[in-house]
């Protein structure tokens, strides 16, 4: 079922030594780095733009996963592609006209992705569901790291799988906000493939040995 991937999201991190945390993400096995991009508009916070991501390509080869939380995502994914971005997810509930910014997006020469709040229902997505490398399941609200996984969204996860295998599709479902130890398994067994994880990673004393417990979760519930 899963070809599980772990995109660590490095708003939880010591932004003082981006360099520092990059090599140890490499380090700790996580298979891209997230980058959650906030506009202070779209959701109340900031955070970091182009040359952040830019200077973050340069020190090193991970896959970037760019998160935009802004309400113009149109006006910026070329600038990303060009920043270095792999991969560029951007909300449904922005301004921007869906199939457009997708296309921008692939012209630019990177996947692109569509993310959903919580009370976004999944059938919005169905247009676009055939466009798309990755569909992004929000499982807190967007704006913050450190929030509380919210359990319903397992339902949405389960129903972008199912529509995915009913019809043929390739996307691929990503989940951010919450993901642990103990909330893994369940997306998992819902379906999604992309674990997001941010504050539960850079608690660890560890972060090696728990990317490759929940990898090893993964690999039981697999072939359970
Ligand atoms: C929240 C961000 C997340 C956040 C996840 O708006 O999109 O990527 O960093 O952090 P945790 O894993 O702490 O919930
Ligand atoms: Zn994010």
């Amino acid at each position: 079922m899963n070809n599980i991937q772990i995109s660590a999201s490095i708003l939880s991190a010591d932004l003082s030594n981006l360099a520092a945390v990059t090599e140890g993400l490499e380090h700790s096995g996580v298979d891209m780095l997230h980058f959650d991009v906030m506009d202070g508009h779209f959701v109340p916070n900031l955070t970091f733009g182009m040359p952040v991501l830019a200077a973050i390509d340069h020190c090193t080869n991970l896959f970037l996963d760019v998160h935009l939380m802004i309400t113009n995502p149109l006006q910026y994914v070329e600038q990303f592609a060009k920043a270095g971005a792999d991969l560029i997810t951007f909300h449904l509930e922005s301004d921007s006209d869906p199939e457009e910014t997708i296309r921008t997006i692939h012209a630019a020469g990177a996947q692109a992705g569509i993310v959903l709040k919580p009370g976004t229902s999944w059938e919005t997505a169905i247009p676009f569901l055939p466009m798309v490398e990755v569909v992004l399941v929000m499982t807190v609200e967007p704006g913050f790291g450190g929030q509380s996984f919210l359990w319903k969204m397992i339902d949405k996860v389960e129903a972008l799988h199912q529509y995915a295998e009913a019809h043929g599709l390739s996307y691929r479902i990503e989940v951010d906000g919450g993901i642990n130890a103990e909330t893994a398994p369940h997306v998992l067994r819902a379906g999604a493939e992309l674990l997001v994880i941010g504050s539960y990673l850079f608690r660890q004393a560890d972060p090696k040995s728990a990317m490759d417990a929940i990898r090893e979760n993964a690999r039981k519930l697999q072939q359970a």
